[in-house]
């Protein structure tokens, strides 16, 4: 799902009130509501965290604990792309290492790593699940397979308005 709100948005705070009155009596309140923030805004901010915390009636320090067990909830605000490489088996003997190679080049940064102008971010995943088309990878929210290298220079060209 794409997020549609930001914490820049004034009536940020009114949305985690909602959320948050939706769930008061749920016994996994907080991880409903860490749910609903990365739907609605595609991460957790820590003004939010704060927020959810005591309107939620618990420490920050729980809410916190919550936001950051699970590996699918982001507390900063995702590059405008994102490109998760698929590490897999597959994808490791049909290529991937050329792929990584070719996105460190070009963006400067290694895998976990954003750009300073946070344009792009190069991530690892586990098996994406389309092994018969690896290598695979995930840009953004989409799933792409047997990606080239000349794939990745022309997105990364086009995303960054450089020649390919
Ligand atoms: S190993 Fe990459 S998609 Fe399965």
């Amino acid at each position: 799902m794409h997020a549609t709100l930001s914490y820049d948005d004034p009536g940020w705070e009114d949305k985690v009130r909602q959320i948050c009155a939706e769930v008061e009596n749920v016994e996994s309140a907080p991880l409903l509501v860490m749910h609903a923030l990365m739907d609605d805004f595609g991460y957790i901010s820590e003004p939010a965290l704060v927020l959810v915390a005591e309107l939620l009636h618990l420490t920050a320090p729980q809410v916190f604990a919550v936001a950051t067990y699970y590996h699918e909830f982001r507390l900063q605000k995702p590059a405008d792309t994102t490109l998760m490489l698929c590490r897999g088996p597959a994808c490791r003997v049909q290529g991937m290492v050329g792929l990584r190679k070719t996105m460190e080049r070009l963006l400067g940064i290694a895998v976990g790593g954003r750009t300073p102008d946070d344009k792009f971010a190069i991530e690892s995943s586990g098996c994406l699940g389309i092994c018969p088309h690896a290598p695979a990878m995930m840009i953004d929210h989409d799933l792409a397979g047997r990606v080239t290298t000349e794939d990745l220079e022309k997105l990364i060209a086009e995303r960054t308005g450089a020649p390919a």
